[in-house]
């Protein structure tokens, strides 16, 4: 059985209940990846949940449920812990590069740029928000295993940074860019060849990975860039795998960058920067621990340090990818309760109004959240449930077996830690409309995307005139 309701949470709050505290007593407000909550938690006089001063079950009437709720403080936070971590262990210069495919959206483009990252986008559609969202093009990388002719133009045209990861790239790129007055600046994506441990879907370093150049072929990738007059190959870049609390593979692979950056740079490229990809964990139950954002950062920067000073190397720009550290804990989804199951003996199970359809990441990675009723969030669990979605597969399980005071339709349930990855893989499986999402601010709630009509899914279907539409 796995309780959601961690002690230390439960006892901080049970034992205050005192208005305005906050809701975890350890927060690490220097590293929010590291607590369960985003870093504003507190309760109301009425003991209710609040995040970014505002009543979750207010919000949840207000804007409706499902409702993506997110904390800027918390995202603000975790963007200053990066650069700031990055400026106090790296002694060049550094960027820490926001992996918008974890929550791509006009809002967070706009609060990350402000707070002076860049950006990593994987599609037209990300780098769109992201220019349109006020990211500079500078600060903007472009990724992708099979990117279509289509978005190397836009990024190309727009001044983006291209990361070629095959041959195919390469091959477009060939006829786009040559011509242009200045020429287009790229990195080369390889395989490390350093094995996480990480569910098997979310690894990327690993030798058997289709993300980027195997090490083999490096040598001769790099010979024939340094034949192509239109391209300036700024860097490298590598990304181990995602969800990952060790700090070894990290460690290790500084090295395997180190040697591509003294190959590539005595082939002749500037090579000025290397791409360390992104990574970093984050705590969703209370037996997670990961590391924090300053350490991590360390690591990295210290061993990429080492790497180069071992090999002579002139020190490159560090940039690092942090996708879930950066946004999932800043997030919070908020359902409402319905109908109820009792199998005597067996299971009890209580469904919410969303489901897979906003958070596919436990029918995916049979992923684990903590959740919390919004209105009494320091009563004692009294029965053990299964938190069931609404969509037609028996699989739709949000939270299974979890600990929770008595509770019933109306009720309004909080699941944490739902800032990354949920809202961009979420889908509109069995017409389900898509949440809106809104940001917290001292108080106040801003509606950062409108929620989804069942109309809004009809707009491209096209009906075929010799079918009679109803009416
Ligand atoms: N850079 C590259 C090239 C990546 O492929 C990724 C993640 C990142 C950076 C950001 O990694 P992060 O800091 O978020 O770990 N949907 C999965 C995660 C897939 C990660 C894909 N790539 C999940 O929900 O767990």
């Amino acid at each position: 059985m796995v309780s959601t309701v961690p002690p230390s949470i439960r006892t901080e709050a049970g034992a205050a209940g005192r208005q305005g505290q906050p809701f975890e007593a350890e927060a690490d407000r220097t590293s929010p990846n590291r607590n369960l909550t985003p870093i504003t938690t507190a309760l109301d006089p009425e003991g209710r949940l609040t995040v970014g001063g505002c009543t979750l079950s207010d919000l949840a009437r207000t804007y409706g449920t499902p409702l993506y709720v997110l904390d800027e403080a918390t995202l603000r936070a975790t963007c200053r812990a990066y650069r700031e971590a990055l400026e106090a262990a790296y002694p060049g210069p550094s960027l820490a590069l926001y992996a918008s495919k974890a929550n791509s959206s006009l809002a967070i483009s706009a609060l990350v740029a402000e707070e002076g990252l860049g950006l990593d986008a994987v599609s037209a559609g990300e780098l769109l928000t992201a220019l349109r969202g006020g990211m500079p093009a500078e600060r903007i990388v472009l990724h992708g295993n099979n990117k279509s002719r289509e978005e190397l133009e836009l990024a190309v045209n727009q001044g983006v940074t291209v990361v070629v990861d095959n041959a195919r790239d390469l091959e477009l790129l060939a006829e786009i860019a040559p011509g242009r007055s200045e020429p287009v600046r790229l990195m080369l994506r390889f395989t490390p060849g350093i094995e996480c441990h990480t569910h098997e879907y979310i690894r990327t370093g690993h030798l058997d990975s289709k993300f980027g150049f195997d090490p083999d072929q490096l040598e001769q990738v790099l010979r024939q860039l340094a034949q192509c007059p239109w391209a300036r190959l700024d860097g490298l870049h590598a990304h181990i795998g995602s969800q990952i609390f060790e700090l070894e593979p990290h460690r290790d692979l500084a090295g395997v960058m180190a040697d591509a950056l003294a190959l590539a740079r005595s082939l002749g490229h500037p090579c000025t920067d290397l791409n360390v990809g992104g990574g970093l964990g984050i705590r969703y139950v209370a037996s997670d621990d990961p590391p924090s954002i300053q350490e991590w950062v360390a690591v990295v920067a210290g061993a990429v340090a080492d790497a180069c000073r071992e090999r002579g190397l002139a020190l490159p720009r560090l940039l690092c990818e942090p996708g879930r550290s950066l946004v999932a804990t800043a997030g919070v989804t908020l359902y409402e309760v319905g109908s109820r199951k009792e199998i005597p003996g067996l299971r009890t199970y209580v469904a919410i109004d969303g489901g897979m359809s906003d958070n596919p990441r436990p029918i995916t990675y049979q992923s684990r959240y903590t959740a919390l009723l919004a209105d009494r969030p320091t009563a004692v669990s009294e029965e053990t449930v299964t938190v069931a979605g609404k969509h037609c597969e028996s699989g739709d399980l949000l939270l299974k077996d979890i600990a929770l005071p008595a509770i019933g339709s109306g009720d309004v349930l909080a699941v944490f830690a739902t800032g990354a990855y949920n809202a961009s893989m979420g889908s509109n499986y069995n017409r389900i409309p898509r949440p809106a999402a809104v940001l917290v601010h001292d108080g106040v709630a801003e509606v950062v995307q409108r929620r989804e009509q069942p109309e809004d899914l009809l707009r491209y279907d096209v009906l075929p005139a010799r079918f009679t539409p109803v009416p």
